[in-house]
């Protein structure tokens, strides 16, 4: 541990509970971003990208690698929206298609679901939680049928550490003709992700949180015999070929989804995040995630005033709490001047979930491996401090 946070800068600047917002990277995914924008400024973008070419390819095999899937089916593109976007507007949905999705459904998504049901007349319908507050794979199966195209469900939140049953999820929806889109924004690099294990057609991510990568990258996974199926919402020179004055062709793998122009360093940077990950293990890695969480979600239920808001049966690394007496802004805000970042989660990032438990904004605060045990005391004194003042 003390290697770990001795490689990564902020550590020495910062006490850190945001990796779910942007967790920062370590030195040699600094070096390898800084190292390629170097080189595109001493011989030029182009060249430099021909000269990382192998490299470049590299990383679709480390996403590869990560999730279990082959690079052929995996996009690059800016974030975790922009993946879930290019595959989930490339759906033809037609009036009466049934998508469901989870209660805890990230905004974005949901803003995507209202505008496809909009233009297409397809329907939207929440699946309810079960007594854990995870999906309940009862009424998932209940609400299965031939009209249901879509299943969407975020693995885990922005809004606290549930984990949903994704593979039981899977399951039920293997059996129909629907497809399973896993948004895997804040698991990706936080635990282990086997595309087959999850039973997940489609599943996005970024690179900037649990995977500790540049920003303004992520990628998309769409499993193979699903690609050609999906025709993108837009397309460029990349991801298709104009073959003659009249007529193009989409490219036959995941690239399809990308655009030609991208942050190429960043590209880079992403694959030494996941090499990073890989080689510290994503197994191990979850371990000491679920067990800090546990302690801080301790820490905290001692904390008078403090109410822990996170649900489900099995808990990650994301830890939501409010202080009565004291909105979430201002708790962060106190923190902040203390060097302690944490965030604020609030209703129309998770409508669904904030209003059916009556919550606003609720605080987030995000452990990584590289949270220590004295980093967790620091924070919970500094709620406690503003528990305090707010009674
Ligand atoms: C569950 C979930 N999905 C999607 C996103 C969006 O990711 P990005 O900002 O990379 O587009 C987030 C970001 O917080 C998230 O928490």
């Amino acid at each position: 541990m003390p290697r770990l946070r001795s490689e990564t800068p902020a550590c020495a600047e910062v006490t850190h509970f945001n990796h779910a917002g942007d967790s920062p990277s370590p030195r040699a995914v600094l070096d390898v971003v800084e190292g390629h924008l170097e080189r595109e400024a001493l011989i030029g973008g182009y060249e430099a990208e021909d000269e990382a070419g192998e490299r470049i390819e590299a990383v679709y095999a480390a996403i590869g690698r990560l999730i279990n899937a082959a690079p052929d089916e995996i996009a690059i593109v800016e974030n975790a929206t922009r993946a879930w976007d290019m595959a989930f507007y490339a759906m033809p949905f037609e009036a009466g298609d049934r998508i469901l999705t989870s209660v805890s459904e990230y905004g974005s998504n949901a803003i995507a679901f209202l505008q496809v049901a909009e233009r297409t007349g397809a329907l939207v319908e929440v699946v309810p939680n079960d007594e854990h507050g995870q999906l309940s794979l009862e009424a998932l199966a209940a609400m299965l049928d031939e009209r249901v195209k879509l299943v969407a469900v975020s693995h885990m939140p922005t809004n606290g550490g549930l984990v949903q049953p994704a593979a039981a999820i899977g399951e039920l929806v293997r059996e129909t003709g629907a497809i399973f889109l896993l948004d895997a924004c804040q698991t990706a690099g936080q635990l282990p992700l086997d595309v087959d294990e999850l039973g997940c057609d489609v599943l996005t991510a970024t690179s900037r949180k649990y995977l500790r990568g540049p920003r303004g990258v992520g990628f998309l996974y769409v499993r193979r015999s699903l690609v050609e199926q999906l025709i993108p919402p837009f397309l460029d020179i990349h991801a298709a070929t104009w073959v003659s004055r009249d007529r193009f062709e989409i490219r036959p793998d995941a690239r399809r989804f990308e655009n030609w122009e991208s942050a190429v360093a960043a590209r880079l940077g992403l694959g030494r995040a996941i090499d990073y990950a890989l080689d510290l293990g994503i197994d191990a890695i979850w371990t000491l995630v679920e067990r800090r969480a546990a302690t801080l979600r301790g820490l905290l239920d001692e904390t008078p005033a403090v109410a822990i808001h996170d649900l489900g049966l099995t808990k990650g690394g994301i830890v939501t709490f409010t202080v009565a007496g004291a909105p979430a802004s201002a708790v962060t805000a106190t923190l902040r001047a203390d060097r302690i970042n944490t965030s604020v989660s609030s209703t129309a990032s998770t409508r669904y979930d904030m209003e059916a438990r009556g919550l606003t904004d609720i605080v987030r605060a995000s452990v990584h491996y590289l949270t220590t045990d004295e980093e967790i005391p620091r924070l919970v004194n500094g709620v406690a401090a503003v528990s305090t003042g707010a009674r």
